[in-house]
């Protein structure tokens, strides 16, 4: 077992989607056995960013917390809590703060986005990353998987680890993002970047039907059902094949570079291996709902082991700062 420690994070805010899936929460729980010491958590206090509806939010980090446990994680195995049990992150993100300068956040994407779009930036946009740094940083995480989009935000990460290190001497590690290239970005139906901006995105937890409509839904081209194709040219193939197995592979490829099936068979080929895939985690979930309370003790002793670590790392940064007397 690798002595390592692993940690990510998903935000509460919305449905999980595909792109979530195997850009980051599939890795976890194919990795969640490999390294001693595992931690997934829910940024709750990122998501107040987003959402400032009381019971919508409450709902949403319930519903994450389901979802986490429906696709695999095993909570026995790996610390799983929320964000906000653990008031150690926003005291960190206090410190990290005073040694961030504004150009090092002006650089951040999302801030970048919303200033691009004349949006109105809340103090809590614009200090995402450290807070990002906070989570990180205090478990003294050595690999964090996400998808090509936090990239920049591990970066921030390091140098705030660095920037503190130096100031105070070594006490954080720098941590590196595990980024999986096949699924760094994940398509959607429309051939972009999955993402709730594009309206494009597969719900992990849609109904069958609403999966098979999605499927149906993707654009094609008005080639003749005879025509040979390239599968690499549609984003059904992009989608298709995060699913299937390697002779569901050829199977599709096949029908594609072969020509002589219509689009609409491969379609209902597609969505009916993508159902296959989903069932086993959608019929878990449906059990977990069946006991709410049990998912929230899990939750609430995830808060209570990983408060153990931060609290003590935050004493020796509390020490080195100079706060204790
Ligand atoms: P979030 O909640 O937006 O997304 C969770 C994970 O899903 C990945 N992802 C994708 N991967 C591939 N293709 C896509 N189209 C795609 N869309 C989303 C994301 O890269 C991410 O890994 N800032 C983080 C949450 C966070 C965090 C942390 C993560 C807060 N603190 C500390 C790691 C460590 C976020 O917004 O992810």
């Amino acid at each position: 077992m690798k002595k390592e420690i692993l940690l990510s994070g998903i935000k509460a805010t919305g449905d999980m989607h595909i792109d979530n899936y195997f850009g980051a929460l599939k890795q976890w729980v194919d990795l969640q056995y490999e390294y001693e010491q595992v931690f997934i958590f829910i940024p709750d206090y990122h998501s107040i960013i987003s959402i400032q509806d009381r019971d919508k939010l409450n709902q949403l980090i319930f519903d994450t917390a389901v979802n986490l446990l429906a696709v695999g994680i095993d909570p026995k195995k790996v610390t799983l809590y929320k964000q906000s049990d653990v008031p150690c992150h926003t005291e960190a993100t206090w410190i990290f703060n005073c040694l961030t300068t504004m150009p090092q956040l002006m650089r951040g994407h999302a801030f970048k986005d919303s200033e691009a779009k004349s949006k109105e930036v809340s103090v809590g946009l614009f200090d995402y990353p450290v807070l990002q740094a906070a989570d990180i940083l205090l478990y003294d995480a050595t690999i964090v998987p996400v998808g090509e989009d936090q990239a920049q935000h591990i970066e921030m990460a390091r140098d705030i680890a660095r920037k503190f290190n130096n100031t105070y001497g070594e006490t954080f590690v720098e941590p590196q993002a595990l980024i999986k290239k096949e699924v760094g970005t994940v398509i959607g139906s429309d051939g972009r970047k999955m993402s709730k901006s594009y309206k494009n995105q597969l719900a992990l937890f849609a109904t069958e039907d609403e999966t098979t409509k999605y499927i149906k839904g993707i654009a094609m081209d008005s080639k003749s059902i005879d025509e040979k194709k390239n599968p690499q040219d549609y984003p059904l193939y992009d989608i298709a094949k995060l699913f299937v197995t390697a002779d569901q592979d050829k199977e599709l490829r096949a029908m594609f570079e072969n020509g002589g099936v219509g689009y609409g068979d491969i379609k209902m080929y597609v969505a009916e291996l993508i159902n296959n895939y989903l069932r086993p985690m959608r019929t878990k979930r449906e059990e977990l709902l069946k006991n709410p309370n049990k998912i929230k003790k899990i939750i609430a002793q995830g808060g209570k082991r990983a408060s153990k670590i931060a609290i003590k790392k935050m004493d020796e940064v509390r020490e080195k700062v100079g706060l204790i007397l």
